[in-house]
């Protein structure tokens, strides 16, 4: 079964036939979707979609172009949030310098508080870094140490994804490894063992060859999941299994 560790169905894409997809989800394969927070307003929501679905869990967390809402008041919020029984990360988190919608030094320190967090409440992180390669691993190394959790969407260096697995972290393939130009990621695919490797959408966004440009959701992890098994040169059923069960238990734990 799959397990999609990254998935916004929150999003309004998704409002049409949002409950009509998930109910169809086990029939297509999907065992497991992890639903990923981006504001205070996309956390509570996922939560929600985690309490109504047994399938789904949710990551609580303020994603860095939006760290601008963060206050008081929401850090308690947030706070009791990671203490759901269904919250299974923090995240996604992190820095992104790429559109720079908050000031840099605002992103890295709510960066850094919610890496507190996490350590506080005992949960892994699902990281977003994008264009902050320097920053996010320095950040990480003063503050992640031990957490564990997911660089999501890896769009850094080999030597980069290598340094994380050795910290700890997975590296989260999803359909960028299928496009023309994800030569980069295919490497790293390569080299990475596959128990440190984890699938997922970020769904609706990123759907992988031969959906690109569409709608992505949780469905299509099987187009990844063949990719990865082709770069490996294994049985895609076994890539299936190996990388989704080793993520499972140490999200779901
Ligand atoms: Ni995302």
């Amino acid at each position: 079964m799959i397990f999609d560790t990254h998935a916004h169905y929150g999003d309004e894409q998704f409002d049409e036939d949002r409950d009509e997809l998930l109910a169809g989800m086990a029939d297509a394969g999907v065992g497991t979707i992890v639903e990923i927070g981006a504001s205070m307003q996309s956390s509570r929501d996922a939560v929600r979609l985690a309490e109504k679905y047994p399938f789904v869990y949710a990551a609580a967390g303020v994603h860095p172009d939006h760290v601008g809402e963060l206050n008081e008041e929401a850090m308690e919020e947030l706070r009791q949030m990671c203490r759901k029984e269904k919250v299974v990360a923090v995240g996604e988190i992190g820095l992104d310098y790429h559109w720079d919608t908050e000031p840099r030094e605002v992103q890295k320190h709510w960066f850094i508080w919610q890496l507190n967090l996490a350590r506080e409440t005992g949960l892994p992180v699902n990281i977003h870094s994008r264009d902050a390669a320097e920053d996010t691993m320095e950040i990480m190394k003063e503050h992640a140490k031990g957490l564990g959790g997911i660089i999501h969407c890896f769009s850094y260096s080999r030597e980069m994804a290598k340094e994380y697995v050795k910290m700890g972290f997975s590296i989260g393939v999803g359909g960028v490894v299928t496009f023309k130009n994800g030569r980069k990621l295919k490497e790293i695919v390569k080299e990475i063992p596959l128990e440190k490797l984890v699938l997922e959408t970020d769904c609706p966004y990123l759907a992988p060859e031969p959906n690109r440009g569409r709608r992505n959701d949780s469905r299509n992890i099987h187009f990844v999941a063949q990719q990865i098994a082709e770069i490996k040169g294994i049985d895609k059923e076994l890539s299936l299994i190996h990388i989704s069960e080793p993520t499972r238990l140490a999200l779901i734990a």
